[in-house]
């Protein structure tokens, strides 16, 4: 089994978004994945541009972080952001990148259809500000998870693709995800807790059952790419004009 894991995903700042309710739930939440072996997780709480501003969410997270300083695993910032045009008022997305570095967790709208135009807003999304989006939990959009060409097509843009662990853990599901991070379409496993009763961390079961579907090896890689992110290297080649 993997010795160190990252989990890019999580909702475990309080009182910030509908992640963990108070300051026990959140430090219940960072001790059962040290538990698991997680030393590091990445704080992504939704960023909703519509209903709060940039400058008003980044208070309202540093607050969280200062409520759970006490937690035994090292904590990252970051966010989970809608995709909306109303992004665009800003100049810098830094902030909520993770770890302040290129990446972004980004959520996409929920659509049917994923269309040229939209391909085309990722790439001007991405180079206007400079930044590789983390596409959050792509399982949930069936015009992506069901069409590897438009996975690969996200991918050649530089874009990163993650999944939620309990995609990986539930049994209808678990057989596209094996096949697709078999295939290399599958960058990232995050657990995207919430909670400690419905969505709780779960990334190590995850991890069990990549081991016993794949091997180690396969979760060595995704644990490194986890590392890789945090720590602001470039995966792959992207389309974006770095400056
Ligand atoms: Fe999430």
């Amino acid at each position: 089994m993997v010795i160190k894991m990252i989990d890019i995903h999580t909702h475990i700042l309080p009182n910030i978004d509908d992640g963990a309710k108070d300051v026990a739930e959140a430090l219940k939440m960072t001790e059962y994945l040290e538990e698991q072996g997680v030393e590091t997780a990445v704080c992504t709480p939704h960023f909703d541009s519509t209903k709060i501003s940039l400058e008003e969410f980044i208070g309202k997270r540093e607050k969280a972080f200062l409520a759970i300083k006490d937690s035994k695993i090292t904590l990252i910032s970051g966010s989970e952001t809608l995709y909306h045009d109303f992004l665009y008022q800003y100049s810098d997305l830094t902030p909520i990148c993770i770890n302040n570095s290129k990446y972004l967790l980004l959520e996409l709208p929920y659509k049917e259809v994923i269309s040229e135009y939209e391909f085309q807003s990722i790439t001007k999304f991405m180079n206007l500000f400079n930044i590789i989006p983390v596409i959050a939990h792509i399982e949930r959009y069936d015009c992506l998870w069901k069409n590897k060409k438009n996975i690969r097509r996200l991918m050649n843009l530089g874009c990163l693709i993650q999944v939620n662990a309990n995609t990986i853990i539930d049994t209808k599901k678990r057989k596209r995800a094996v096949k697709y991070i078999k295939k290399g379409l599958i960058d990232l496993i995050g657990s995207d807790c919430h909670n400690m009763t419905k969505r709780p961390p779960n990334l190590k079961d995850a991890f069990v059952i990549i081991e016993e579907e794949l091997g180690t090896s396969y979760c060595d890689l995704l644990n490194e790419n986890a590392d890789s992110i945090v720590n602001g290297i470039i995966l792959r080649a992207t389309t974006v004009r770095f400056i």
